[in-house]
Parts: C-alpha cells; sequence; structure tokens
C-alpha cells in the first residue's frame, strides 16, 4: 500500500527500538527457557546460537534489503521486485505465507500474553507471597483447567492488541520501549543474581552451556531453528515491513548485530534466572510451556522486595508480549485493509476477531479439548509447531534464496554499502551457507 512508500524512521535508534520491540518478548523469556528445558539444554542453545549467527542474521539483513527496495507490503514488495528482476509472480508466496504465519503465531501468542496479563495481576495482590512450589504449581494448573479464565485473559490481551493497532498508537509504544527494555535487562540481572544466590548457579550454567551431545536429535536442532527465526521475528513479513520504512543511509548489517545481540542476550539471561530456581527447589527443567510461570513466582514469593519485583516482570513482559503482538498483527491488518474494501479499523476489528477465534480453539487443547490430537499434537501445539518448524524456515529461505540469487549484484552493493569482497563475503553466505543450513536442518528434522 502507498502509505508504506513514504514515511521513513526518524533515526536509526527508533529503527532499532522498532525492531527489538518486534524481536524481543514472550519468544525470548517463556519460550526459549520452555524449549531448552524440554530440548535437553546445552546442545540444544549451541545449536540455537549457530542458527542466529549463520542463518538468522543473513535472512534478518534479507528481510530489511527487500523491504528497503520494494517500498511496499511484504506480498506486494515480493511480486513487485520479481517482476522487476523477471522473475516469477510466485514469488509473492514468500510473502504470502509470512502474512499467514503471522496470523497463526498471533493466535497462540495471545493465549500466552494472557497469562502474563493474569500473572501480573496476581503478583499485585500479593497471591505468590510465601508459596512453595508444590501450590505455585497447582496455581498454574488451575488456570490451566478452567477455559473461563483462559478466555478472559487472552480476549483482555487482544482487546489491548486491538485496540492499539486500530488507533494506530504503535509509534508511542516504540518510545516507551526505550524504557521498558533497559529495565526488562535490569530486573532480569536482579533474577540472575537471585540464581547466583541460591546456590544452584553452577548446574544451571553447566545445563545451558556444557552440551551432552547425544541429546543432539534431528527433531532438537529443527526445534533450536524455528527458536531462532521466532526469535528473531523472522519468516513472517514482519522485519520485510519494517525495512520498507527503512532510511538508505542505515547500515544494515550493523543493526541487525545489535538487534540480534539484544534479543539474544535477553533469552540467556532469562535462562540464567529461571534454570537456577528449577534446579534450586527440584522443579522439572522439562515442565513445558508452563515453566516460567512456575519458576519465577516461586522466586518472587519466596525473596525481598518479591510482590513489586514480580509485578514488575510481569508487567514488562506483557508490555514486550504487546510490542510483538502488535508487530504480528500489522501485517495481517496491512493485508485486508489493502486487499478488501475494509477501513483500517474494519480490517484491525476482523482480523482480531478471526485470531481471537484461533485462538480459542489453541486454549481450550489445556482443557477441554486436550485430547483432540493431529498427528499427535493438540491445538496449540500444532499452531506452534507448524508455524515455527515449517512455516517460517520455509519463508526466510524463500528471503535469502531470493536476495542471493535473484537480486541484481548493483542493488546488493547498494544495500550492504560493502567493498567488492565483503559482497562476495555476503554472497556466500546468502547463497550458500544460511541456505543450505536451512535445508539441512529442515530434512534432518523432518526425518
Ligand atoms: N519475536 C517475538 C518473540 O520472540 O516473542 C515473537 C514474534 C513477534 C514472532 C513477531 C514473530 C513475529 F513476527
Amino acid at each position: 500500500m502507498a502509505k508504506l512508500a513514504h514515511a521513513q524512521w526518524s533515526s536509526k535508534m527508533t529503527f532499532v527500538l522498532a525492531a527489538a520491540g518486534s524481536a524481543v518478548g514472550l519468544g525470548n523469556i517463556w519460550r526459549f527457557s520452555y524449549m531448552v528445558g524440554d530440548s535437553g539444554g546445552a546442545a540444544f542453545v549451541l545449536v540455537y546460537l549457530a542458527c542466529v549467527a549463520l542463518v538468522g542474521l543473513p535472512i534478518l539483513v534479507a528481510e530489511w534489503m527487500i523491504g528497503r527496495r520494494g517500498q511496499k507490503n511484504p506480498i506486494n514488495t515480493m511480486a513487485e521486485l520479481a517482476a522487476n528482476h523477471g522473475k516469477s509472480p510466485a514469488w509473492a508466496l514468500v510473502g504470502i505465507s509470512g502474512v499467514l504465519a503471522a496470523f497463526l503465531i498471533l493466535s497462540f501468542y495471545s493465549v500466552i500474553g494472557g497469562w502474563s496479563l493474569n500473572y501480573t495481576l496476581s503478583s499485585v495482590i500479593g497471591t505468590f507471597n510465601g508459596q512453595d512450589a508444590d501450590s505455585i504449581g497447582e496455581l498454574f494448573g488451575g488456570m490451566l483447567e478452567s477455559p473461563a479464565t483462559l478466555l478472559l485473559w487472552h480476549t483482555a490481551f487482544m482487546v489491548l492488541v486491538v485496540g492499539i493497532v486500530a488507533r494506530g498508537v504503535t509509534k508511542g509504544l516504540e518510545s516507551a520501549a526505550r524504557l521498558m527494555m533497559p529495565a526488562l535487562i535490569v530486573l532480569m540481572l536482579v533474577l540472575v543474581g537471585y540464581g547466583v544466590a541460591s546456590g544452584y548457579f553452577g548446574e544451571a550454567l553447566a545445563f545451558m552451556f556444557r552440551p551432552d551431545w547425544s541429546a543432539l536429535t534431528g527433531g532438537v536442532v529443527l526445534a533450536a531453528m524455528g527458536q531462532a527465526f521466532f526469535t528473531l521475528s523472522l519468516g513472517m513479513g514482519i522485519m520485510m515491513a519494517y525495512g520498507s520504512y527503512l532510511g538508505e543511509d542505515v547500515n544494515l548489517i550493523s543493526t541487525a548485530r545489535t538487534v540480534i545481540i539484544l534479543d539474544t542476550a535477553i533469552a540467556l539471561l532469562a535462562g540464567l534466572a529461571i534454570f537456577p530456581i528449577v534446579f534450586a527447589n527440584g522443579l522439572s527443567a522439562g515442565e513445558g510451556p508452563g515453566l516460567i510461570f512456575v519458576t519465577l513466582p516461586l522466586a518472587f514469593g519466596n525473596m525481598a522486595g518479591g510482590t513489586i519485583l514480580g509485578l514488575m516482570f510481569f508487567l514488562l513482559l506483557t508490555f514486550a508480549a504487546l510490542t510483538s503482538a502488535i508487530s504480528l498483527l500489522e501485517p495481517v491488518v496491512e493485508t485486508l485493509e489493502e486487499r478488501t474494501s475494509l477501513s483500517r479499523i474494519g480490517s484491525t476489528l476482523a482480523s482480531g476477531i478471526a485470531v481471537w477465534l484461533l485462538g480459542v480453539a489453541a486454549l481450550l487443547s489445556f482443557n477441554v479439548w486436550s485430547e483432540v490430537l493431529f498427528f499427535g499434537l493438540n491445538i496449540f501445539d500444532l499452531l506452534d509447531t507448524f508455524t515455527s518448524k515449517i512455516l517460517l524456515p520455509l519463508t526466510g529461505l524463500g528471503a535469502i534464496v531470493f536476495v542471493g540469487w535473484c537480486l541484481k549484484r548493483e542493488s546488493t552493493e547498494a544495500e550492504l554499502g560493502l567493498s567488492a569482497t565483503g559482497v562476495n563475503v555476503w554472497n556466500i553466505l546468502a547463497r550458500y551457507v544460511a541456505p543450505a543450513g536451512v535445508i539441512v536442518v529442515f530434512v534432518a528434522g523432518l526425518i
């Protein structure tokens, strides 16, 4: 849409904040820690770090390049760039699958955002004070068993997201991120300090960084790559859309490095905060999606000043989830707005309601529909698995292959501002290393 062609980020800082606002979210704290716990620890972490560096960085840069070249929404950008380079219109599929992935992810993301909202309120009223591991576990289990509670909080979260997107006030949130992001980091550091004091920090460190390679299966490698895509908001057309607002003066590679380092640091801090609590209390690292909700309240409920720290933590987590969720809804809304006769508000409401409905199906899979399985997975796990392990890697692969093989060398040079040698190195990464990485992991994970 024309709207995208025009405006530009006022400064590099604003852009970094917006991209980090999308990247840093539940994926770094909730999803990262439970995936590490589920997948046996360090082997997963190390593969994840390799994926972030070798696949995530080039694909992030590629998505921004496409966005900045195309200056439109992801679907039109891909169609137009393909046409300009004499390539098949089928390249628009990369944009389409990105928008579809964003839609699917937001549905279950909102359910977890709802948990975070619920826990913010519980912190305020001191629900966790003095509780032991069993009662914290029961509180969490009670929430999962109650469709009404999950529905209430999922709805509240979606109303917030739709309200913000419909009113177009996302810019205000980005400036708020300037304060919230450092605050989140400080709180994570406090929690890591608590972990050090617990005496179980060494075990947590070993769990996260001393690999038992025998735990490494094709499935774990694919899960690690899926996490890299999820956490960096890749393969959803989001970074492409952001790239379309990007001024020519912004250096894509160094900006990508900044966003990736920030995103990865927050995830690693989350792990270092959570696993000491797991080991100190004899909890299971493989607890699943509830991991942070049964570990952190335990810490907050039993530390000095825990009520206020717990409140701040869940508030910041909810805020981080909101900025990510907004970035997930935007491409869906923009696509509807452009391709139908719906207004901005109408498109936001229509996509919000559709996402909300799918989210209801996802939340029922924790209780009444727990036995409704597809390929052995409940609806929540199916949505997560299908997007992170299939749609995101394939969409990201499309983006990097397009940039590596279809974009003219002059365009690459102009976009990256690299010397001839630099462009050659980039070409090796974009043409071979990143695509081969995605394909190998993908095939290994599926067989
Ligand atoms: N990257 C976000 C997170 O780690 O929580 C989640 C997310 C946001 C995923 C936006 C995808 C996306 F397009």
